[in-house]
């Protein structure tokens, strides 16, 4: 704290601060986990050797707060993979280097954290890799579904899991989802499954909404009102990891699994972007920790979604929304915005039924690059009865500079130029 009170003061520094006492800290906690080698930061910043040649770039991203990205508006929720640096942290890096960028005592350096073979999970029990994929000429984006079978002779539970892309050049994102061997008969006829079916239009790889389709951006006038006919939240529980921009891998809460039953297969959902503009090949493969007890809890997905907005042409602030009541008590563990080039904004609210309303998560300035799962610290627990509310901003103006075509009005679809609104939630449910 003394430290601190002189230098925000501007004074000299009594003892130059030292790479492997005082830097190396920092790095570790809050850029290795992207800037390790492998990964998605631009070069590692593991050690004295690497991190030395970067002091100057890495002040800079530190005081403007560039690096550590991070999404969140600090006012509300309180998340464990919050890696933003206190006033005091940046004030060392600053002093580092623009003093003398010591290296220090070797016997300073805290144990580094460990990325085997670049896992960031620690080092898989099983991996399991898409057979080679190559993106050839062409001008648009492909999507690529392939199921792997798993040959599970019992149900496995997984207490980690990490989509890895092999060539992050193309994969663009990625999501790999359990698929559940064939039940006996097929479905009953189901009339509202049928008209989601016909609303959604598929041509190669993409889908997306029919330009004439109705249209619900107030989602929350009653509850999954702006999803597909016939789908509520509850029925997409079986994605088992995602690889999305900017976002490293992390284990699942202490204690909780999904399960991975025998037989199934996986099917992974790859997006490939073209990039460099020349043919390139791709295998993405998951990892996965299998637990080494029967899990205490099972960890779900869900997604609370609206798919049958329609954002106007050039409108910079449209808001859709997207509403469930949940019927049991529920801890919930993460949650993701998901939204494509013209989001701006997402906010998620618990209205309890004691009629007291909580913001969860408020990312006031949404950025596609730098797609977050927002771990809570301690599980936020809702009632049963808790309506959970998520509303979405999006900039369909010129002035976004990521719009790709300002002059349409867009709807729900695959393509990064079509549009999605999803609050993804992960959660336990209470013991019963
Ligand atoms: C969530 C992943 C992630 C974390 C955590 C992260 N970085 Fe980065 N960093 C990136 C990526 C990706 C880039 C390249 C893209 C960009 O510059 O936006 C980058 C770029 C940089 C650059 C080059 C910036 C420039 O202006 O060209 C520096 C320096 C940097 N990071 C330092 C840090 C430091 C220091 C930390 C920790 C205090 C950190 N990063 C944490 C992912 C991360």
């Amino acid at each position: 704290m003394f430290i601190l009170a002189v230098l925000s003061a501007g004074l000299a520094f009594a003892g130059e601060p030292t790479f492997t006492r005082d830097v190396a800290p920092i790095l570790y906690r809050s850029c290795a986990g992207c800037h390790h080698a492998g990964d998605i930061g631009p070069m590692a910043l593991m050690s004295y050797k690497e991190a030395r040649p970067y002091a100057a770039a890495i002040r800079a991203a530190v005081l403007s707060r560039k690096m550590p990205p991070w999404k969140a508006d600090p006012r509300y929720g309180h998340w464990a993979n919050d890696p933003r640096l206190s006033d005091a942290e940046i004030a060392t890096i600053k002093a580092w280097a623009d003093g003398a960028k010591l290296e220090g005592k070797a016997s300073d350096l805290p144990a580094a954290p460990e990325f085997p073979d670049g896992w960031n999970i620690g080092k898989p029990d099983l991996v399991v890799a898409v057979p080679k994929f190559t993106l050839g000429e062409g001008k648009t984006d492909e999507y690529s579904s392939v199921d792997i079978p798993t040959n599970f002779a019992e149900d496995r539970w997984i207490v980690a899991a990490e989509l890895r892309p092999g060539n992050r050049k193309v994969v663009h994102h990625a999501h790999v989802f359990v698929k559940e061997a064939a039940a006996g008969k097929p479905a009953a006829k189901d009339p509202a499954a049928d008209y989601a079916n016909w609303l959604i239009v598929r041509e190669g790889t993409l889908h997306w909404m029919r330009p004439d389709a109705p249209v619900i951006d107030d989602g929350c006038s009653v509850d999954d009102n702006g999803m597909l006919p016939g789908r509520k939240l509850a029925q997409m529980g079986n994605l088992l990891s995602s690889y999305l921009p900017g976002r490293p891998a992390v284990a699942f809460p202490e204690g909780t699994a999904r399960k991975i039953p025998a037989g199934a297969k996986l099917n992974f959902q790859i997006h490939y972007a073209r990039t460099t503009g020349k043919p390139e090949t791709d295998v993405t493969s998951v990892g996965f920790i299998f637990a080494k007890k029967p899990p205490e809890r099972v960890l779900y997905y869900s997604y609370l979604s609206n798919q049958m907005f329609r954002i106007p042409a050039g409108d910079p602030d449209h808001k859709v929304t997207g509403c469930h009541t949940f019927d049991r008590e529920l801890t919930i563990t993460s949650l993701t915005p998901h939204m494509h080039l013209r989001g701006k904004a997402m906010r998620y609210v618990a209205k309890y039924p004691d009629g007291r309303e909580e913001t969860l998560l408020y990312v006031p300035a949404y950025d596609f690059n730098w797609q977050f799962t927002y771990h809570a610290k301690e599980g936020i627990r809702i009632p049963a009865g808790t309506r959970i509310e998520v509303t979405a901003e999006f900039d369909n103006s010129a002035n976004n500079r990521y719009n790709p075509d300002p002059k349409s009005a867009v709807r729900w679809g695959s393509a990064s130029e079509m549009e999605m609104m999803d609050g993804w939630m992960e959660y336990i449910e209470a013991r019963p």
